[in-house]
């Protein structure tokens, strides 16, 4: 049973803030971002909510499809405009949708969880799922905390997924989760982002490395056969840390955060469409997509572009 990647679209809040407008209220510098996380500048501003139905609109445009034509929306986002409702259905009928809407939380996996749970639900009947990855990450951040406050940052991506009967985009998926790190990467209620840094990039090598390899084991190709890499972008080093480590050039890797920042359940969509904006995916090519965060979780999926 097949399924097909339609159009993508993203939406980013126009507010730029800079690793220079940072160290103007914190102790740090433009030269310890860059260095330790590749980041020059991010998008801050929206709710989940705003920057989701902006992304999604441009994802049915791009896709020629209509609020008709929908039959699901899954909303991966860890900042849900509120506890609840969740933001999915305000998305929907902000978009004219009528069909099922329900959010998702799997951090910075959760774009990767959502579109696996919409293959699911292809799977069952449904033709077409808008699924968006969008976060309001600013909202949670203590601007006084530099660990965090140079990392974090908000935008929205979309895609609408399609069912296919004649051939399928995903060819694999390997998904994973470890609640016993929770504490690693942790927002209490009313509270802020926290995170044991090191320990993050530690793990998050290692499930990214480990995941990936699962991934292209299940889907039958290697390293070699990748064409492009379309990781979670939290920090470059982690990036080149993993493609080392899968044999795969750093150049066959997207990178957008030194624009974007981290936008969690955003960053893989973000990247995507990056990619294809900038013509870096041919028909026929092979896409490594892969992502971990908070709970820990993680998700590797190998993706024939067609
Ligand atoms: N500016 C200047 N100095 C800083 C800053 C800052 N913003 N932050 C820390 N430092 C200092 C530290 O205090 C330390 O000083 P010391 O040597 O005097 O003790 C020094 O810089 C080095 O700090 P480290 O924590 O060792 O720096 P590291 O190289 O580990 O980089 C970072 C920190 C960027 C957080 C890195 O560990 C990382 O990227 N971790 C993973 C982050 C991640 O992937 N998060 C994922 C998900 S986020 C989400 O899900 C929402």
């Amino acid at each position: 049973m097949g399924v097909r990647f339609r159009g993508w679209g993203i939406a980013v809040p126009d507010k730029v803030v800079t690793n220079d407008d940072l160290s103007k209220t914190l102790d740090t510098s433009d030269e310890w971002i860059r260095e330790r996380t590749g980041i020059r500048e991010r998008r801050i501003g929206g709710s989940a909510m705003t920057l989701g139905v902006a992304a999604a609109e441009k994802a049915m445009a791009a896709s020629g499809v209509g609020p008709a034509d929908i039959d699901f929306l899954v909303m991966a986002t860890t900042t849900p405009d509120r506890l609840t409702p969740a933001t999915a259905p305000m998305v929907a009928t902000r978009l004219g949708l009528t069909c099922p809407a329900m959010d998702l939380n799997a951090a910075c996996s959760g774009f990767m969880y959502a579109v696996r749970t919409a293959q699911g639900l292809l799977e069952t009947g449904n033709r077409r799922i808008l699924v968006i990855g969008a976060e309001n990450l600013s909202r949670w951040t203590d601007w006084n905390d530099r660990n965090m406050a140079v990392l974090l940052a908000d935008g929205g991506g979309a895609t609408v997924l399609e069912y296919d009967e004649s051939g399928t985009d995903i060819l694999s998926f390997v998904l994973g989760a470890d609640g016993a790190a929770a504490d690693l990467l942790t927002c209490e209620h009313g509270g802020f982002i926290e995170m044991n840094g090191k320990e993050v990039f530690r793990r998050a090598v290692r499930v990214v490395v480990e995941s990936a390899e699962e991934a292209m084991a299940k889907a039958g190709v290697t390293a070699s056969d990748i064409s492009l890499v379309v990781p979670h972008q939290a920090n470059v080093r982690i990036i080149q840390a993993a493609t080392q480590r899968l044999g795969i050039d750093m150049d066959r890797a997207v990178v957008v955060l030194d624009r974007y920042g981290n936008t969690s359940s955003a960053s893989i969509p973000l990247a995507m469409d990056d990619a294809i904006v900038n013509g870096r995916v041919r028909p026929g090519e092979l896409a490594l997509l892969t992502g971990f965060g908070a709970g820990m979780t993680w998700a590797s999926s190998v993706v024939r572009w067609s």
